[in-house]
């Protein structure tokens, strides 16, 4: 994969940066979770230091192809130029007058950011020449590209795809940290490798699954999609989230772990209310005895134990999605038990997604004390998988 270095001397050059600023906002538009914008800093202030004029791209939320002011990236421009210690102006659009202006204004160790790239319809078109109309207008912004939103290169887009190859086109510093990191666990991985899968969705993960099934040696389940396991193994989840038409792949993927010697760790006991609620009355049952009028939010003490003693036995340890619903304190203790067991772990470990990565962060955790927490979650999970991405393609030699 190229690297900034193969850019040669930038000093003056005009930089194309694609970063991946999308950050949960509040009702009010504060960035709750500046994780993203703080992992780009690397490649920004490198490039500010060798004097190149930066111009970065960027997408916020999916404002389907149209100008939409609830998804400006102004939050981001002024938290940005805090962390900079600089003032970054923001483009009114993505690739007119104001766009052209401001790139041809910025100086030497100046950053501009560009208007949402995703409020025009080209960004994430799935025809091939209006996604090319488009990355042209990027690459006449700028003199080299650098691809550095790792949380965007499993997407064919104009501005991560597509206009790398029409410039001088390498992988910045967050892009080449988090490939460096993830291939731990995909080429040679430690072992024993435990991956830790949680989330809602049994469907999101079907193909990290099956693909983690021939890799790994242990899948420690967690989250909504737990209940989906549980229930293929006829166990009755009262009210909790359930997958009918996921059961029959839950059963299949039970039942090829066995065959594989992969371990399936699935909650022996949970953390059950009545309803979804931050203050609803919280109790721990055993897996076979599920209240039917309840519903499950969170692994139980039990679990979270045996999962944290899976871990620490661990030499490579991937985790993707919460084990419950950590946003409310009463289920936390799950999610919490995993980070801390992650933290406190000998072997390699990797956040890996989005809410897992805002967990660690929200939940007052050390970021230093894990090898790597990517910032990338649909991203991370089709490395995972062994997808080739096509943003990490296209820079290739
Ligand atoms: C993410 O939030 O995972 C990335 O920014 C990609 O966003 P997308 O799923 O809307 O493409």
């Amino acid at each position: 994969m190229r690297t900034i270095d193969s850019l040669g001397d930038l000093s003056g050059k005009k930089v194309l940066v694609r970063s991946d600023f999308n950050v949960p906002l509040d009702a009010e538009k504060n960035i709750t979770d500046d994780g993203r914008i703080r992992a780009a800093l690397p490649t920004l202030t490198r490039l500010v230091k060798a004097g190149a004029k930066v111009v970065v791209m960027a997408h916020l939320g999916r404002p389907k192809g149209k100008v939409n002011p609830d998804f400006s990236l102004a939050p981001v421009a002024a938290r940005l130029g805090e962390l900079l210690g600089q003032n970054v102006k923001l483009a009114a659009d993505t690739v007119g007058e104001d766009a052209h202006r401001l790139a041809a204004q910025v100086g030497p160790g100046e950053v501009v950011l560009l208007e949402n790239v995703r409020f025009d319809p080209r960004e994430t078109s799935k025809t091939d020449s209006e996604r090319e109309e488009l990355a042209a207008l990027y690459a006449a912004l700028a003199d080299v590209y650098v691809s550095d939103g790792f949380g965007v290169v499993h997407r064919k887009q104009a501005s991560v795809y597509d206009v790398a190859k029409l410039l001088p086109s390498a992988a910045g510093e967050l892009v080449f940290k988090e490939i460096d990191s993830l291939s731990k666990a995909t080429d040679n991985p430690q072992r024993p490798y435990t991956v830790i899968l949680g989330g809602s969705k049994v469907s999101d993960k079907l193909g990290v699954i099956d693909n983690l099934i021939e890799k790994a040696d242990r899948l420690l389940i967690g989250g909504g999609m737990a209940y989906t396991f549980l229930r293929a193994q006829g166990y009755e989840v009262g009210k909790s989230l359930l997958e009918e038409d996921q059961i029959e792949n839950a059963k299949a993927y039970l039942e090829k772990a066995k065959q594989k010697g992969v371990e399936i760790l699935l909650p022996t006991d949970n953390v059950t209310a009545a309803e979804f609620k931050a203050d609803a009355p919280a109790s721990v049952h055993p897996a076979d005895a599920m209240p039917a009028q309840e519903m499950g939010l969170d692994i139980g003490p039990q679990t979270a134990e045996r999962y944290a003693q899976a871990i620490a036995d661990s030499k490579t340890i991937v985790w993707n999605g919460p084990m419950g619903v950590f946003e409310f304190e009463a289920f936390a203790k799950g999610t919490r038990a995993v980070a801390q067991a992650m933290q406190d772990a000998c072997g390699f470990t990797i956040v890996g997604g989005g809410d897992s990565a805002a967990a660690v962060r929200t939940l007052g955790y050390d970021e230093t004390k894990f090898n790597h927490i990517s910032t990338g979650g649909g991203a991370s999970l089709e490395f995972l998988e062994g997808k080739t991405l096509p943003g990490i393609a296209v820079l290739e030699d």
